[in-house]
């Protein structure tokens, strides 16, 4: 594999790895400087939603560029700025909405548990002190976003530095921990109530917003909610004024086969975080997506959120978003996710529903995920110490297919999963392409260790 990490002066995140150099991509495949071709069968991380070289999006984000490319958004706003925040608030039920451009999914955390507290002291309520969470969430890498996730191991390291003020209850999980005669509504509702018993115990007065991913992404392995979990948890937050924030950074933006992932569980939150699929990777852009009612009261109040970056609104980004978001449109994405995310469930199952070493097979549209266990039968994982995960991860890499596997699902150190969320645009002949690789590198990480 040809390398550069030898002579990089590139602060690489592991330091001992070889990477190779990607030169170009087009479709679902990237190529490195060697010329070997990567089915890009997880968008990076749950990103290129188009696939790559896109011209479309080039096209205009040249002629962005042409016209500006920057200007502070304390002095002005820009048409594509307006015309995208336009598209997403007439896209999302329950609106209108208004749109604050950020360059991605952390920021996005970060503005929205801002602008909860920041309501609640204007509502004249500054008791309002405390966030509720999940376990296993991912929410960001900053320190707030990864004060609210509930990864145990990326948030570690960080522990002593990050809020006390979060409290998680467990996610919703029902491969693992759906009881035997519980129905999937039962179940749900157990979980949902695991928030009403929180916000009893930290004082109703005291919580500011509960935040989840809609279908929970890397850290478990496109896991949706059952059926009324999430009315449940809105009927919860309305009752106690609570402000309820789906994360859609990476199950929005048509990835889960609707353009919200909401729009799937039947309620409307307070606010909305997108990222990923927002620029397609073609830009770093993410996004918070506030209801007008809330943008409502800052209005009647301070008159400003006080939040804000330097790059906030940026035009060349929006420029980008603003293509995607026509692209997805205008090529029918929306309802070919439904459909091909369909077809490659099923062939997944097909191919590996019988496998010794697949426990779960599930997730929404185009956000697929397999948990690999040791056993089936009682859902053992693999200890942490196999690294299966990583080795799958090498395995696929080195037959050219670029997935994405994580570890600690089954108890936040242990299990293994591999996440697939391919380009929109995948046809049939690159699903059948994904499923052999897979199928390779999935039988060369076991070998020797199942
Ligand atoms: C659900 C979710 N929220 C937030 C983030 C953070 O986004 P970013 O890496 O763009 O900061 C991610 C990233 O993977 C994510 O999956």
């Amino acid at each position: 594999m040809p390398s550069r990490s030898n002579a990089s002066r590139v602060f690489h995140r592991a330091l001992a790895h070889d990477y190779p150099e990607a030169v170009s991509g087009r479709g679902c495949w990237i190529y490195d400087a060697a010329g070997r071709a990567y089915l890009d069968a997880s968008g990076g991380a749950a990103v290129s939603c188009l696939g790559h070289g896109d011209r479309r999006v080039a096209q205009a984000i040249r002629r962005q560029l042409d016209r500006l490319a920057y200007t502070h958004t304390s002095f002005f706003t820009t048409g594509v700025a307006e015309e995208l925040a336009d598209r997403l608030s007439a896209a999302a039920p329950g609106g209108p909405w208004r749109v604050f451009f950020v360059s991605g999914g952390s920021e996005a955390t970060e503005a929205a548990l801002k602008l909860a507290r920041q309501i609640h002291v204007e509502r004249g309520q500054a008791s309002r002190d405390h966030f509720v969470s999940r376990h296993f969430s991912y929410h960001g890498n900053t320190l707030g976003a990864l004060s609210v996730g509930g990864h145990a191991g990326r948030r570690k390291l960080y522990g002593p530095i990050l809020s006390p003020n979060v409290r998680h209850i467990p996610p919703v999980y029902a491969y693992r921990h759906q009881q035997a005669g519980e129905t999937a509504e039962a179940y749900g509702l157990r979980m949902a109530r695991a928030l009403a018993d929180v916000v009893d115990e930290v004082g109703s007065d005291r919580v500011i917003a509960f935040i989840a991913e809609t279908v929970v992404g890397a850290t478990l392995g496109a896991v949706p909610a059952t059926p009324g979990y999430f009315r449940e948890i809105r009927s919860i937050c309305d009752r106690h004024g609570v402000l309820l924030i789906l994360d859609e950074v990476m199950c929005g933006m048509a990835r889960c086969g609707s353009r919200f992932a909401f729009e799937q569980e039947g309620v409307v939150p307070d606010m909305i975080t997108l990222a990923k699929g927002l620029g397609a990777g073609y830009q770093p852009i993410g996004a918070l997506m506030v209801n007008e009612r809330i943008v409502g009261e800052l209005e009647r109040g301070s008159g400003a959120f006080q939040h804000g970056h330097t790059y906030v609104g940026h035009a060349v980004a929006c420029a980008a978003g603003l293509a995607v978001q026509e692209i997805i449109e205008q090529d029918g994405l929306v309802e070919r996710v439904a459909r091909t995310g369909g077809a490659l469930a099923a062939i997944l199952r097909e191919r590996f529903g019988d496998h010794p070493h697949v426990g779960d097979i599930r997730g929404r549209g185009l956000m697929l995920a397999m948990e690999l266990v040791e056993d089936r039968a009682d859902k053992r994982p693999f200890p942490a110490a196999a690294k299966l995960w990583a080795r799958v991860k090498a395995t696929a890499m080195d037959e050219g297919l670029i997935c994405y596997p994580s570890g600690g699902a089954a108890d936040g150190t242990n299990g293994d999963h591999v996440l697939l969320a391919p380009p929109y645009t995948i046809g049939a002949n690159e699903i059948e392409e994904l499923v052999r690789r897979l199928g390779r590198a999935l039988a060369r990480a076991l070998s020797g260790i199942a």
